[in-house]
């Protein structure tokens, strides 16, 4: 199953300059049927596909590869996978509390061959209609590999792809169709198949994304690519999206200020942000996007203050 059918990209992961960076890129994208943009099997909720152009441009920039690239509040983790198909950083680490979503991750990157097959035939052999759907969102997992199957058919279905058990359904229209409209079961397993393929730049495990950062604050090699749910503040849109939500804004923005590395934090443009970010001695870019669905997305990037080392 897990054919190299999918060209990838020869990356040397020991590119040393930015202009030996920038030209891997620019050949990895050229000759690489890599997707760009939208490398994840998850069409995540607040997923961050439209800010990957910004993270490149930053990891271009700088003078030397990350060791490790990391993304600790995974999700969907667009921009991590980003990272590694582009072999923008020695290595990608993603975390992710939410059992289901690290389900998926746990078959897809630290799964075993015969797992990650043993999904894309459950994914390409899936009939689609209200009944099917109804039963697999039922039905209780046994297994890790149930678990990701439940959550990739939820993910697909559910109003806006929000995971949590209490969003409804797609309407199932005439013959099941609406739903069909959103199960893209080939593009689903390329997709998988080139994470597979990418899996030793790439490391996943379940955990609590401030245990990670903690782990990694003293290691300036990094860079971190924080992307918390956005509860702080606003209309606190995250608190809808997600199962686990609620995060102390305060203390992850103290721990950031330990972080010896690079770091990049997306929040909602909102005062209590920007006041927090303040507070901390952080930059505050507003960064304006289009997302996938050419709506205006206008959001904060935050990172380190720029004469943080002489303090
Ligand atoms: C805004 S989403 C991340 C989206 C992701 N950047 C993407 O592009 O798809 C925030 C994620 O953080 C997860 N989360 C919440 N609290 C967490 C915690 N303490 N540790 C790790 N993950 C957590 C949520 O389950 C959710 O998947």
């Amino acid at each position: 199953m897990f054919d190299t059918c999918f060209e990838q990209p020869s990356l040397s992961r020991r590119a040393a300059g930015r202009a030996d960076r920038a030209a891997l890129y620019a050949a990895g994208t050229a000759t690489a049927r890599i997707p760009s943009r939208h490398p994840s099997p998850f069409r995540y909720p607040g997923g961050k596909s439209w800010l990957f152009p910004h993270v490149r441009q930053q990891l271009l920039n700088r003078e030397a590869t990350p060791s490790v690239f990391i993304e600790p509040f995974a999700g969907g983790a667009s921009v991590g996978l980003g990272v590694a198909l582009h072999g923008l950083a020695e290595r990608v680490l993603l975390s992710e509390l939410d059992r289901d979503v690290s389900a998926v991750w746990e078959v897809v990157i630290t799964g075993s061959d015969a797992a990650a097959a043993e999904l894309c035939q459950r994914i390409l052999a899936f009939s689609v209609s209200q009944e099917t759907v109804e039963s697999v969102l039922g039905s209780e997992p046994i297994s890790v590999l149930d678990r990701a199957f439940r959550t990739i058919v939820r993910n697909r279905m559910a109003r806006g792809g929000i995971l949590h058990p209490s969003a409804g359904l797609l309407k199932a229209g005439e013959n099941g169709k609406g739903l069909l409209s959103r199960w893209y079961p080939v593009t689903l397993v390329k997709r998988i198949k080139v994470l597979r393929d990418t899996r030793d730049r790439i490391n996943f495990e379940r955990g609590d994304a401030f245990d990670v950062v903690r782990r990694y604050a003293n290691d300036p090699t990094t860079f971190i690519f924080v992307d918390p749910p956005y509860t702080l503040g606003g209309k606190r849109t995250g608190s809808k999206l997600y199962t686990h939500a609620e995060i102390d804004h305060e203390q992850l923005f103290s721990l950031m200020t330990r972080v010896k590395g690079t770091f990049i934090i997306t929040y909602n443009d909102a005062p209590e942000v920007r006041e927090l970010a303040d507070r901390h001695g952080f930059q505050v870019e507003g960064v304006l996007m289009k997302n996938a669905h050419h709506a205006m997305i206008h959001e904060l990037v935050i990172s380190p203050a720029r004469n943080r080392d002489d303090r």
